[in-house]
């Protein structure tokens, strides 16, 4: 019989919100705790604890708090009386967070709050280990607790696992709750739905039926007053090899016996094992590194990365990465997936493109055979969809059997009516609260994750993988175009 997870589908009344001051905490998780409240989500009892090392009292914290919701949440979904009741399930005390002996007064503050207790870490992770022991320590570690832990979960496999080593002596991983906030994203939950709920997608979803896979992130900032942290991370490190990974993942998973965390978990994990590595004669050919340079940005002149402020002008850190990933598995053998994504290009955009293969036989006229080929459109931003291409006839007596390309288009706002998408870290937060596990990343995700990331940056060090500059508000180098199509792909924007 399996043993129950004492931790698992009960909701935990009590949040600690350690580094409650932090840009995270006021720009994302205060208002996502909030839209929670609003939504009816929130039992009565739910008190929330912020701790930082500032020394506030309660009303700077509820006043802080205020400022952070005026300024985050749009006005029309600020109501002020649910607001008043979010701000006073509010609470504060300071907190330095590695030293022990401050924990003893945390623990007096808890004693009577309901003790399944959710610790929230979004602090640098650098501290992850002295919070998890000081905890334990101060008694304050129950099988009931949970523990909540922001990225990065280190910079490669071997400082990830000093962290999950640290965390892991004193959490069990049923305990441990590991961020990527593209898993809270309405559309990467509709991938589950969409490729196992209907059957149309299920059986073509194979290496015999889709000839290429792409999974584009592209964002509009750049880097956002984060360069020193930026410059340590890179793309690879801040953008794959956990977002899009990530996505990578849920396209390409086996379907899970259950919908339940660890089901999914080990079929996400069997996909990472299955990432082939980068050979160094071939790895020019499958990655492409980029960096942006001065361009424009919002109509305005923009500062190539090497001159934002604080920059080291020398620096090849990527701010853009297109790679070709190759999954060596039944399924997938033969079907390659491009990943790209980069800082300061034109507009955001995440999508993942479906490229079916074409028929094997043409009866059309045979100008038209490079239309013949479906491709599905899975759009996470700006707005969520999905949209099919198919190929129907021209109309008109005139046109005789022309075909044309049309989209069979559902836009989630509009079919569902819904008048706003939850932000990914109220679902996160929410189901944290209520102990499901599932849109939160394993240890062994994480880890297999990085083992990939760390052979591709060793293999293109060696191989002194070239720095192409792109200007700030495009697409991207041309070289990324030059990779695909030297596969005889495309990316979808030039199909
Ligand atoms: C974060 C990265 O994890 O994701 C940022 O550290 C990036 O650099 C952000 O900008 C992108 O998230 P989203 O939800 O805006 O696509």
């Amino acid at each position: 019989m399996q043993k129950e997870n004492p931790n698992s589908q009960s909701f935990s009344p009590s949040l600690v919100l350690f580094g409650a001051l932090g840009d995270l905490s006021l720009r994302k998780l205060l208002p996502s705790l909030y839209q929670l409240d609003k939504a009816g989500l929130l039992p009565e009892e739910t008190q929330i604890l912020g701790l930082a090392r500032q020394a506030f009292n309660n009303e700077e914290f509820v006043q802080t708090t205020d400022e952070a919701l005026i300024r985050f949440i749009p006005k029309d979904e600020l109501d002020s009386a649910v607001k008043q009741r979010f701000l006073q399930r509010l609470d504060y005390q300071e907190l330095d967070m590695k030293e022990s002996t401050a924990y003893a007064k945390l623990k007096t503050k808890l004693a009577d709050w309901n003790p399944l207790v959710t610790y929230y870490l979004a602090t640098p992770p650098a501290i992850f280990g002295d919070i998890c022991s000081n905890l334990n320590a101060s008694g304050l570690n129950t099988p009931t607790s949970r523990i909540v832990l922001e990225k990065p979960i280190g910079h490669d496999l071997a400082s990830s696992k000093v962290i999950n080593d640290t965390v892991g002596e004193f959490f069990n991983e049923q305990q441990v709750y590991r961020i990527d906030h593209y898993l809270g994203k309405e559309t990467v939950q509709n991938l589950l739905a969409l490729r196992f709920a209907n059957p149309i997608f299920a059986d073509l979803w194979n290496h015999d039926h889709i000839s290429y896979v792409e999974i584009t992130v592209a964002e509009e900032v750049g880097i956002e007053g984060r360069w020193g942290y930026f410059d340590h991370a890179g793309q690879m490190r801040d953008m794959v090899q956990n977002h899009l990974l990530q996505l990578l993942c849920l396209v390409a998973m086996e379907p899970p016996t259950r919908l339940d965390s660890d089901s999914i978990r080990n079929e996400k994990v069997r996909v990472l094992e299955a990432l082939e590595p980068m050979q160094p004669h071939t790895i020019n050919k499958h990655l492409v590194r980029g960096q942006y340079g001065d361009g424009h940005y919002a109509d305005k002149a923009a500062p190539g990365y090497l001159n934002e402020p604080d920059a080291n002008t020398q620096s090849s850190t990527e701010t853009y990465m297109a790679l070709r990933a190759d999954i060596s598995n039944w399924r997938w053998a033969g079907t390659p997936f491009y990943l790209r994504t980069g800082k300061r290009m034109r507009s955001k955009l995440t999508e993942i493109i479906i490229h079916f293969r074409p028929s094997r036989h043409f009866i059309f006229d045979a100008d038209q055979e490079p239309l013949a080929e479906n491709k599905l459109v899975i759009r996470l931003q700006p707005y969520e969809g999905i949209s099919l291409q198919v190929l129907t006839k021209e109309q008109g007596i005139d046109k005789g059997m022309r075909l044309r390309r049309d989209p069979l288009h559902l836009d989630f706002a509009q079919t569902q009516g819904s008048k706003r998408l939850p932000d990914a870290y109220e679902r996160l937060l929410l189901e944290a609260l209520k102990g499901n596990q599932s849109l939160f990343v394993r240890r062994d995700e994480v880890e297999a994750a990085w083992k990939w990331c760390d052979q591709i940056r060793a293999t293109w060090e060696q191989s002194a993988s070239p720095l192409h500059t792109y200007p700030a508000g495009t697409q991207g180098p041309h070289a990324a175009y030059d990779m695909i199509e030297a596969f005889g792909h495309r990316w979808y924007e030039h199909c």
